[in-house]
């Protein structure tokens, strides 16, 4: 898939099995580590918007490792939409999904992976033309049952759970045919950003985007 043009929600969740949820309190670390993923085959990057630093880790990775591409997660507002997209974010996820944040994501041509837990939020997002879906949080609201019973009603819908999803049990996830890919904070631990070890997030996102999908 081509990286300069602009991207679906759909494109963001079939270019690897993971997608990394990254939680950066240090600018410098920002480059070394999406340069990390992006050689262990990762490169649709969710970086959470929960630190004060998030949005300049954003801005440094957009400029400084173009081949990789952005995101911004934990989008809870409109404001936090139109600062992602200002800091270089190409797409945007979020933990639950309000219209607001949906209009904010359409008027800014971000691609968005809303967040659902409920049948009523899968048709809220589905109203408002969102057919790319993070689960949320996965494990801890059903897992592979609840993804198994949306096939019946949503057979036409697209998950990324995230949410207590580990390399043990993302292959039970993948395996399923509404499941595009998984999110987790697994290839990028904080220990391994504290320490700069680089070579490990590599190892980790190498062995992610290797991860057979059904
Ligand atoms: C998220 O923010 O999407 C989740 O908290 C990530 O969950 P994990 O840490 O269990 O992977």
């Amino acid at each position: 898939m081509a990286l300069n043009t602009p991207l679906t929600a759909q494109d963001v969740m079939r270019d690897a099995p993971v997608i990394p949820v990254i939680v950066l309190h240090d600018v410098a670390h920002a480059v070394p580590m999406a340069r990390a993923l992006l050689a262990g085959g990762i490169r649709m990057l969710e970086v959470t918007l929960r630190t004060p630093q998030a949005l300049a880790c954003m801005e440094a990775i957009a400029k400084a490792v173009p081949e990789a591409v952005v995101g911004a997660g934990t989008l809870r507002s409109a404001a936090d939409v139109r600062a992602a997209v200002q800091a270089g974010a190409r797409f945007g996820v979020s933990p639950g999904y309000t219209p607001k944040v949906g209009q904010a994501c359409r008027d800014a041509g971000l691609p968005l992976l809303p967040g659902v837990a409920t049948g009523s939020e899968v048709m809220m997002a589905l109203e408002d033309g969102f057919d790319a879906l993070k689960f949320f949080p996965a494990m801890q609201a059903g897992g592979t049952g609840m993804l198994k019973a949306w096939q019946g009603p949503f057979a036409d819908v697209k998950f990324c759970p995230t949410g207590g999803v580990s390399a043990a049990n993302a292959p039970e996830l993948l395996a399923l045919a509404n499941v595009a890919c998984v999110g987790g904070s697994w290839l990028v631990p904080n220990d391994a950003l504290a320490s700069g070890d680089w070579g490990r997030i590599e190892t980790l996102a190498r062995a992610a985007s290797q991860l057979p999908r059904g």
